[in-house]
């Protein structure tokens, strides 16, 4: 076990736990910064923690401008001090009225949001001129991931001017995630970014030079944030999140990637039902389910590990290590998909220097907060 991660006393903490590595977090949030040459270009994404202590460590290092996805996340954020904050989420039906309702309740702050259609935009105008509150909103451009957004072109264009038009809301610029970009060369990845990229340079030259403002572009992930910090435009801000924890499946997906794993579970053993299986309370509740059966954690130190059930809360392994098992035992478990895993747990037990020192609630794990 690799000695950054050892903790001395587990005796109080509950398993299934998320443990926080403050050290290592801490040091892949500057290397976050360095990555993006200072604080000022970047507007890091907070659904990989959920956590408004991380938010209060990105503040020490001069970080202002955050991202999200949900309205929850929105307040946490605020309520933690952010003050230019980024919902980066198409907004319709009561989300509406969530977001005048944030509007009047954090006056100093600058909120923005996305949009790709126009009717939700013009619902959105009409709910926050009608309250006196403003908005901006970035269109969210899609560039192949064809998740939300729409493709750079005369339609696009079409739906700026409307931004640009509708009272209650303030062009923002662009929303440009690249999610779909999982190349493992960073130069494959890199060649597949900026082909996509041009494409948006070119369009927001064209509406800039038609008279509209274009302020920002908030591009890219993980993967790609380190491509867009090589491109000297001020108006690009980067948004990466899995990076801040980081996980098995981006530690193996990009190589090019010096982010550590800064959260992993503690386990224990409850069972070792035949010979060579070890049954750990590692349920699918305490993990992200979302990578393959038999994927979803890397058992540390267990190389021959192979997971060959997990329920609700169990995770049985086969290993020829299972005679080394007791149950109560502890064992630590990498998982393959950190942003719903976190999102699993009430609270984090934050390891400093070995030693379980706090616990942080996962403050905007829910859904809603008081909004
Ligand atoms: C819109 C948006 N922005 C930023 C991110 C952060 O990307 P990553 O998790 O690769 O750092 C995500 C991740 O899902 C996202 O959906």
């Amino acid at each position: 076990m690799d000695p950054r991660y050892h903790v001395a006393d587990t005796s109080e903490i509950i398993t299934p736990a998320l443990l926080i590595f403050r050290e290592q977090l801490e040091a892949n949030l500057r290397h976050m910064v360095q990555i993006a040459g200072g604080p000022e270009r970047l507007r890091p994404h907070c659904k990989t923690h959920k956590m408004s202590q991380v938010i209060s460590l990105e503040l020490q290092l001069g970080i202002t401008k955050h991202k999200c996805a949900t309205l929850a996340e929105a307040e946490m954020q605020a309520d933690a001090g952010v003050r230019d904050i980024f919902l980066a989420y198409n907004i319709v039906g009561p989300n509406i009225r969530r977001v005048v309702a944030f509007c009047q309740r954090y006056p100093d702050v600058r909120l923005a949001v996305t949009a790709d259609h126009s009717a939700p935009l013009a619902a959105l105008g009409q709910a926050t001129s009608a309250a006196g509150v403003s908005v901006d909103v970035l269109l969210d451009v899609d560039t192949g991931q064809h998740r939300t957004g729409i493709t750079v072109g005369p339609a696009a264009r079409t739906l700026y001017e409307q931004i640009c038009k509708t009272p209650g809301v303030r062009p923002g610029g662009f929303h440009v995630y690249d999610g779909h970009q999982h190349q493992k060369s960073l130069d494959e990845r890199r060649v597949a970014v900026l082909a996509e990229f041009r494409k948006v340079q070119a369009f927001r030259d064209e509406l800039v030079a038609a008279g509209m403002p274009v302020p920002r572009m908030v591009c890219g992930g993980t993967a790609s944030f380190p491509i867009y910090a090589e491109i000297a435009d001020p108006t690009i801000e980067f948004s990466p999140g899995t990076c801040i924890l980081n996980d098995a499946g981006y530690s193996e997906a990009f190589p090019d990637l010096e982010f550590r794993p800064a959260a992993l579970m503690l386990t224990r053993v409850i069972s070792r039902p035949t010979p060579d299986r070890v049954t750990f309370d590692l349920g699918y509740k305490a993990v992200a389910s979302d990578p393959p059966a038999g994927k979803r954690v890397s058992m540390v130190g267990i190389d021959d590990a192979e997971q060959v059930l997990q329920n609700e809360e169990h995770l049985v392994i086969k290993t020829s290590h299972a005679a080394e098992f007791e149950p109560g035992d502890d064992a630590y478990a990498l998982p393959r998909h950190i942003c719903p895993t976190s999102a699993l747990h009430k609270e984090a037990f934050v390891i400093v220097d070995g030693k379980l020192a706090e616990r942080w609630p996962v403050a905007s794990r829910d859904r809603w907060l008081t909004l």
